[in-house]
């Protein structure tokens, strides 16, 4: 173990560092406040602060490396289904053909809902955005399975959560057009069964188009996990005063929902339309992106972590070629796309700050071939990122150093002043 000095007030410190299985170094202080009485780290928006050790998902940012589990991110999604990286981000390790079998099995057999939900439903109104219902309906699992907290009970409310969330996501799909509900049908793989409830209506059959299935796989697939983000983060947060699964999911879901986090796929969308209608003229929005004071920034660019390409934007890049092809969809904002991504990629701007197209900027384009209504795109994601979410609540659950999340401040304020009646103000 190495370490690093800090020299505070005249005094040195020595700190330890912690070096993790790809070499990245980090200076542990969880000494610092107790060895020199007070002083804290200051991170704004966390970006030079690892909250936890992690196996799960490592990302090289500078490189475009993305690996779950140490599979490298390309391999996985070609070969891979949605199931079998859950199973590998939930349970450490690829199943074999049983494990998945049973895995599937039992996937299936849970993803009917309580009916008596089927009321929660009833009260939204048919403009209520999904995310909203898909976060309180969430939660609103906790009172079904109370005891979800309950070490033997850990892996059966995750599967449960897991199936669940597809039925509740296409049920609010159907609420907001005022469809009649869909049953799921054991007959059919997850990703099936999830189109299946989205497009099926009881007058006629429904046949799922494979095409369809497999763009959805890859996509479920390239949103499963993604390290300490926003939301995930918000998941361990929560997760870390101990309560429930469906709680701490329901808060990561709220998290995902803001346009710079999972909501950019929404944004990216409408940016792209607006484009359109706007005569197509894209060299005019990258300008008012570079132009601060428009309060315009170019959905689905830029990233936190990348920079570089986000290896998720380069295969669904190919993804979106292929899957209009394959559905002989022509969208006009496919070619907006690849022409805003040229201009901004070589314009100095982007090139100095290492903008990068993210996950978010094709998805939606592919989302939208496949039926999927725009204002759903962030709950596909959700639905993505739920194995991701999952494993590391688990992990934090697991990890005996495990203590609530409880950051620290610099407190600005004013300083002690005196109460004055408010008769007297
Ligand atoms: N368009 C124009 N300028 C940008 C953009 C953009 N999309 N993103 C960042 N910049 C500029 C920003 O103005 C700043 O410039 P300067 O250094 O001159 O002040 C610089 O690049 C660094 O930006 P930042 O906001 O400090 O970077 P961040 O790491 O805090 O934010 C981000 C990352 C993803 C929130 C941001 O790039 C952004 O708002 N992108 C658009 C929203 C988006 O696509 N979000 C989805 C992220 S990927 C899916 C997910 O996992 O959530």
């Amino acid at each position: 173990m190495g370490t690093a000095k800090l020299i505070y007030d005249g005094k040195e410190y020595e700190l330890p560092t912690v070096v993790g299985s790809e070499d990245e170094v980090g200076v542990d202080i969880s000494k610092l406040r107790a060895l020199t009485g007070g002083a804290i780290t200051l991170d704004s928006g966390y970006g030079n602060t690892g909250s936890c050790q992690s196996s799960i998902t490592f990302i090289n940012g500078e490189k475009g490396i993305l690996r779950y589990r140490g599979y490298p991110i390309e391999q996985i999604a070609k070969s891979g289904t949605f199931t079998e990286v859950c199973y590998l981000l939930i349970y450490g390790s690829l199943p074999t053909r049983q494990q998945l079998d049973e895995f599937n099995e039992s996937l299936t057999y849970h993803s009917m809902l309580h009916e008596d939900m089927k009321k929660l439903f009833e009260g939204y109104p048919p403009t209520a955005h999904p995310m909203a219902i898909l976060s309180s309906m969430v939660t609103s699992l906790a009172t079904y399975y109370p005891h979800s907290h309950r070490e033997d009970r850990i892996d059966l409310n995750i599967v449960r959560l897991l199936a669940k969330a597809t039925t509740i996501a296409s049920l609010s799909y159907k609420k907001s057009i005022g469809q009649p509900f869909i049953y799921p049908r054991n007959d059919l793989s997850y990703t099936e069964n999830f189109l299946h409830m989205m497009f099926a209506v009881p007058a006629e059959p429904y046949v799922v188009n494979p095409v369809v299935e497999r763009a959805l796989n890859l996509l479920l697939i390239l949103h499963a996990d993604h390290e300490q983000n926003c939301s995930t983060s918000t998941v361990r947060m929560v997760g870390s005063s101990q309560a429930n699964l469906y709680a701490s999911i329901a808060a990561g879901i709220s998290a995902l929902w803001g346009p710079l986090h999972g909501g950019a796929n929404q944004k990216v969308m409408e940016m792209l339309k607006m484009i359109h209608e706007d005569g197509d003229n894209y060299r005019k929005y990258v300008d008012m992106a570079k132009d601060k004071s428009s309060g315009f920034r170019l959905m689905g660019f830029g990233h936190r972590v990348y920079k570089n390409f986000d290896p998720r934007a380069k295969i669904l890049k190919q993804a979106a070629d292929d899957v209009l092809e394959d559905l002989g969809v022509d969208d006009p904002l496919l070619e907006i796309a690849r022409n805003l991504e040229q201009v901004a990629l070589e314009d100095e701007f982007f090139i100095q700050r290492k903008l990068y197209p993210n996950v978010d900027f094709y998805s939606g384009i592919i989302y939208s071939a496949m039926g999927i209504p725009t204002n759903m795109f962030t709950v596909m994601f959700a639905l993505g990122r739920l194995p991701g979410w999952i494993s590391q609540w688990k992990e934090m659950r697991e990890d005996p150093k495990s203590r609530i999340n409880r950051p620290r401040q610099i407190y600005t304020g004013p300083t002690e002043s005196t109460y004055t009646p408010i008769d007297e103000r």
